[in-house]
């Protein structure tokens, strides 16, 4: 069998949901969204479910297999519904949704639910993805506070830079935000991964936490808080093919590696087509049998290259580790110029194995 696999550690999920808990001091939505950022929604929200305030997704479809597999906890549609047929839908599995345009708004006025819908209405603070304008706020506050059946309301924004701790960006939507919200006196939610770990400062009542649940950090470098994160996924595979080369030897597609002195090369079975990055640089860290190791040459389809020559007793069989407690995956993130956020989220056809402890 292809020796790839991620194993994911379910003990250090619920860990990063305490810390994030602790961290915004009230109530967390876990954001599971993509797969729960490629981890596995259905058995993330299952570990989580005992201690979790809510759960969030970016649809539909997501929100319905957590309810298929028995989630019961509140589930949130970050991105509200897409289409008013939806909220049909919304009632019979009884989900809460993010309200972030007026034709929402108007499917909302139009609906008879037999229970009040539980509304999160989004404000646009700078983001300008999705939210109302802050001069439409309030209207649209007004409409739907005015509808018998919308139940709770609560305000939230979202950042578009908490994870750049020097910018200013961070104080001016939260300033804009304590402006257009203040006379409401609503329940609020700010804070995603960046904003819990890094500004202190910034509180809502509902954090939204979701790349640091999985152990990521959105920062780059060591970082005093998010240093407390555990790494949820391990990606690792095996060496299936030992190379002992020359001088001068070229290795994978393009010659992208030259060996500088007689090399030993294992071959691990990973590759792009399991979401691992093509065009990572020569010296990408890796770990060999728990040892630190770099990738040398271009990522193949379904294979990857690593220099063994200072491994000596690496050959077939062993465990190279990707991303996970040796290789953290913001680390190698920043080595390939992308983001932890993108790696998890890509992650497919390896199998995922379940630990508890
Ligand atoms: C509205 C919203 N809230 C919270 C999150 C979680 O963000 P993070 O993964 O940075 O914690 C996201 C993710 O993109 C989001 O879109």
């Amino acid at each position: 069998m292809r020796p790839a696999r991620a194993l994911i550690d379910l003990a250090a999920l619920r860990h990063n949901y305490r810390l994030a808990r602790e961290l915004g001091g009230r109530k967390a939505l876990a954001v599971v969204k993509a797969d729960a950022y490629g981890h596995g929604a259905v058995r993330c929200a299952r570990a989580l479910e005992p201690e979790a305030d809510g759960f969030g997704v970016a649809c539909i479809e997501e929100a319905l297999e957590l309810r298929e597999a028995g989630i019961r906890a509140p589930i949130l549609l970050l991105e509200g519904f897409f289409e008013a047929s939806e909220l049909a839908l919304i009632e019979a599995h009884d989900l809460w949704f993010v309200v972030q345009a007026d034709w929402q708004i108007d499917a909302i006025e139009r609906a008879r639910p037999a229970k009040p819908f539980t509304v999160w209405l989004k404000l646009d603070s700078g983001m300008h993805r999705l939210g109302l304008a802050a001069q439409n706020y309030g209207a649209a506050l007004h409409r739907l506070q005015a509808m018998p059946h919308v139940g709770e309301v609560v305000a939230m924004t979202h950042f578009a830079r908490a994870d750049e701790l020097d910018c200013d960006r961070t104080g001016q939507q939260l300033a804009l935000f304590n402006q257009v919200c203040a006379e409401a006196s609503l329940p609020t939610s700010l804070e995603n991964s960046p904003a819990l770990l890094g500004w202190p400062d910034v509180h809502g009542d509902w954090s939204r936490p979701g790349l640091m649940l999985y152990g990521a950090s959105p920062f780059a470098g060591t970082h005093p808080v998010a240093d407390r994160l555990r790494p949820v996924m391990t990606v690792e595979s095996g060496i299936i093919s030992v190379r002992d080369l020359g001088v001068g030897e070229p290795v994978g597609y393009g010659a992208r590696f030259v060996t500088r002195r007689p090399s030993r090369i294992g071959v691990v079975a990973m590759g792009y087509a399991d979401g691992y990055p093509q065009f990572v640089p020569n010296g990408t860290p890796v770990a060999i049998d728990g040892r630190p190791g770099d990738l040398v040459g271009r990522v193949s389809m379904d294979m990857l290259t690593v220099d063994l020559t200072d491994h000596p007793t690496a050959g077939l069989g062993s465990r190279v580790e990707l991303w996970g407690a040796q290789v953290r995956v913001h680390d190698l993130a920043a080595r390939c110029e992308t983001s932890a956020y993108q790696l998890l989220c890509a992650l497919k056809r390896v199998p995922r194995t379940y630990v508890e402890e």
